[in-house]
């Protein structure tokens, strides 16, 4: 059974470094492969790529260099086979898209050529930070998924990231509205009178007449699925940490982003990590590979659901305009710290 065309290309986000995106995903790609799918994993950390060193290739023959620098002729040839069965690895190269600064339809044109790669699912380990590179990346996947850990800075980052790729995406569809593009320029500056200070907010602006423009406001964010995986779990309270990002991305955002999972805090990661054993080979008792084992279930799961219905025409009202305010986060995110 292959993955539905629609959730073959996955991006794994979060913002922050050291958060495991990689380890997620090699892991995530290992578990896929056990449950008989092809997998192709591309390291997108452009810059800071270690996904092959995670797999345990000291020296890859081919990289997304050879592909950008036109050395070969397309993506398949830069794939590798690697010593997990059901797994090639596209190695990741310097920061040559970011010294290149292609244009959106150049990232298309790549993208397009990673959804058409031989396999029944694609994952994308991203860099961190909030580039328009790596939100473009993350924004064109239909599966989305932002790893984040339960520490204040990792929440912060991966809200950041979130707000940003939402931002970069209502930009994007609305890059001929001129009203929009102010709306969102304008959420994005310092506190001032007047300016938006959520997506509800916004959605209240926007509201006067155009129907079509609302509709379409709102079906991109229908559309803007998400999910969330809590890695580095010690205890029962770390895996709550998602539910802040929910929150946070329901008040301002609109956004209900949901749970894919977590990862515990497993030192057999570590070990494999330092012995370039890719992890979870051979370890799948260990409990971060059960873990990984669930999500990989999950996703399957997730790749055969229904594509999401069209909006109804109760959806397309505007929604009641509440009082939000960006200074809010912080406070909500220390009372729901609090909390659990
Ligand atoms: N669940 C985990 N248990 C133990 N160590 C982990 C776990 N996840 C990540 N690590 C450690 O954190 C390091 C950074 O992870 P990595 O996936 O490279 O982060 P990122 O790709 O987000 O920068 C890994 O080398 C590993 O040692
Ligand atoms: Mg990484």
């Amino acid at each position: 059974m292959s993955a539905q065309p629609g959730k073959k290309l996955w991006s794994i986000g979060g913002g922050k470094g050291g958060v495991g995106k990689s380890v997620f995903t090699l892991g995530l790609g290992i578990c896929l492969a056990h449950l008989d799918k092809k997998v192709i994993l591309v390291d997108a950390d452009l810059g800071g790529a270690n996904l092959h060193t995670l797999m345990g290739v000291r020296y890859p023959p081919f990289t997304l260099e050879d592909f950008f620098l036109k050395r070969v002729n397309s993506l398949e040839e830069v794939i590798i086979d690697t010593d997990v069965e059901g797994i090639g690895l596209i190695c990741g190269a310097d920061d040559i898209l970011g010294a290149a600064n292609p244009t959106y339809a150049q990232k298309v044109r790549i993208l397009t050529q990673l959804e058409n790669l031989p396999a029944d699912l694609v994952l994308l380990d991203l860099g961190a930070g909030t580039s328009y590179n790596v939100l473009d990346f993350f924004n064109y996947s239909p599966g989305r998924i932002c790893v984040l850990t339960s520490h204040p800075t990792s929440l912060q980052n991966a809200y950041g990231f979130i707000k940003s790729a939402l931002y970069r995406q209502i930009s994007r569809e609305f890059s001929r509205d001129h009203e929009v593009l102010r709306l969102v320029l304008k959420s994005e500056d310092q506190p001032t009178d007047g300016k938006p200070d959520s997506v509800e907010d916004l959605l209240f602006h926007l509201q006067g007449g155009d129907v079509d423009r609302l509709t379409r406001f709102l079906k991109l964010l229908k559309s803007f699925e998400l999910y969330l995986v809590v890695n580095e779990v010690k205890t029962d309270r770390d895996i709550q940490a998602w539910k802040i990002i929910e929150k946070v991305c329901a008040s301002f955002l609109s956004l209900e982003p949901k749970l894919l999972g977590y990862l515990s805090h497993d030192p057999a990661v570590d070990k494999a990590v330092n012995q370039m054993v890719p992890f979870p080979l051979n370890q799948e008792k260990s409990p971060a590979a059960q873990d990984l084992y669930k999500m990989a279930q999950a996703l399957v799961e997730i790749c055969t659901q229904e594509p999401p219905h069209l909006l109804s025409k109760a959806e397309t009202s505007c929604p009641e305009r509440t009082d939000g305010s960006w200074s809010r986060l912080w406070s909500m995110v220390q009372r729901e710290m609090k909390s659990i």
